[in-house]
């Protein structure tokens, strides 16, 4: 696959959206250590998970992919790790339960840094600086000096990359993610009405449990139920950082890139003939590209060619992020397109990037309605094209946050500065991720009843 490619041709391409270095010599000192660093993850778990996405594809399996907008240097401890990583497990139950399909966990994680933004520059109280471009770029603070880009950042990046993924990978398989210890993982939800739906599925999902075993069916399945699968995934913005870890599998000898199992590409930055799609068509992993109101049928036809010229199952997954109120408007007509080359993809819903609005109170936020109202839409259309939904794409946080207005236990414009720690984007907390999840859990039995109907 795209012989020829070398993990430095982007180089030659139009750059937008990446910080130009003021210490070259530093940069290159960086690029050379990591590109001596053990890769963070193996082409092998890269080709699992594109397995697993073509079964996303066919319907036989349902996509979850969430995480932090930005992950940040000063947040990193090992709760907030685990409280994510336990309500992305809790989400999968109720996604099980009503989709009747194994899920596709996938985390925002282990490398999610580096943010695209708006405006190149922001000001504040009458001072202009370079816009915060996420901590392996350079830093939150509202000075000129932590605004520098300083290519040290991407060591720190890639060991606290390494740090999450050592973490993660103990959760999923050291008994923390079994099964049976579903009714441990609530959190935080134990006084309102959605833990007692938590509950009332976890107690089911025991039911079965014990009948299993008291059927002898234990033996082979063991395994597989004390332990899951957790992939991680990142925008590759910073291309330097994907460069130098950009690795070549043994086994078939392509490229693949080491930064994290799933890539994707985000809506400012899917030009063509840009630098982030002639980067990320070359290596083998799955790649997500994020399709904004602004992405013509044309583009995404050149872009299917160039991310998957083989047609290979799993491979792309496209990440549609409209807004509420316009899926309508750019849904259908992407999916003729796909339809029209015969492209094999997977469709995830991102109801996130498409409802960002600023509170009065002067908060970036989402209100969560329009989240919800984004997903029933995808759904929808989806159900009325005949074609596959195949999974949804979530910025959350297993913490108690007041990022994202509204919820059971409504967040109010008033409420947002109280919790409000992300280091860009709003994300649902543990408790709005929860009800979203079992929106998506009905929508899901309702697709499967729609199946069935049409199979009768
Ligand atoms: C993101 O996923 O954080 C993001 C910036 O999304 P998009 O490219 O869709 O705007
Ligand atoms: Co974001």
């Amino acid at each position: 696959m795209n012989k020829g490619w070398t993990k430095s041709d982007w180089r030659a391409k139009p750059r937008i959206q990446m910080p130009d270095y003021p210490d070259q010599t530093a940069l290159t000192a960086v690029e050379g250590q990591l590109a001596a660093y053990p890769p963070l993850v193996f082409a092998g778990e890269a080709r699992r998970l594109k397995a697993q996405l073509a079964d996303v594809a066919a319907g036989k399996a349902f996509l979850l992919q969430g995480g932090d907008c930005a992950e940040a240097f000063a947040q990193f401890r090992a709760d907030n790790i685990r409280d994510t990583f336990r309500v992305m497990l809790q989400m999968a139950v109720v996604l099980t339960y009503g989709a009747k399909v194994p899920v596709v966990k996938v985390g925002r994680m282990a490398g999610q840094f580096a943010k695209p933004r708006s405006a190149p520059t922001e000001v504040v109280g009458g001072q202009e600086l370079p816009s915060y471009r996420g901590d392996i770029i350079n830093g939150f603070d509202f000075t000129a000096e932590a605004r520098v880009p300083d290519p040290k950042r991407m060591l720190q990046a890639y060991t606290q990359a390494a740090a999450t993924l050592n973490l993660l990978r103990a959760f999923s398989t050291g008994g923390f993610a079994d099964i049976h210890r579903v009714h441990s993982w609530t959190l935080g939800f134990a006084e309102h009405d959605k833990a007692e739906r938590y509950r009332e599925v976890s107690n089911r999902i025991a039911d079965a449990l014990d009948f299993m075993t008291a059927a002898g069916v234990n033996a082979d399945t063991a395994h597989t139920l004390s332990s899951v699968e957790f992939y991680t995934s990142h925008e590759a913005l910073l291309l330097e950082y994907e460069e130098a870890l950009c690795r070549v599998d043994s086994i078939s000898g392509n490229p693949v890139a080491g930064s994290g199992h799933m890539i994707w590409i985000g809506d400012r930055t899917r030009q063509p003939d840009g630098a982030h799609v002639e980067f990320c068509r070359g290596g083998i992993n799955p790649i997500g590209l994020k399709c904004g109101p602004s992405t013509t049928a044309e583009d995404l036809k050149v872009l299917m060619a160039k991310l998957n010229p083989e047609n290979e199952a799993g491979r792309l997954t496209l990440i549609a992020r409209f807004g509420a109120g316009n899926v309508g408007d750019h849904l259908p007509r992407l999916i003729k397109a796909v339809q029209e080359e015969g492209a094999n993809v997977v469709w995830s819903c991102d109801p996130m990037h498409g409802n960002t609005i600023k509170s009065a109170s002067g908060y970036k936020t989402r209100p969560f309605d329009n989240v919800l109202a984004e997903v029933k839409d995808f759904f929808a259309i989806h159900r009325a094209e005949g074609t596959v939904p195949g999974g949804v794409h979530f910025e959350m946080t297993g913490q108690d946050v007041t990022e994202c207005t509204g919820g059971l236990r409504a967040v109010t414009d008033e409420d947002l500065s109280d919790r409000y720690h992300t280091a860009c984007d709003p994300r649902l907390n543990a408790s709005q991720s929860l009800e979203l999840a079992f929106l998506v859990s009905e929508e899901l039995s309702a697709q499967r009843e729609a199946m069935r109907r049409v199979a009768l």
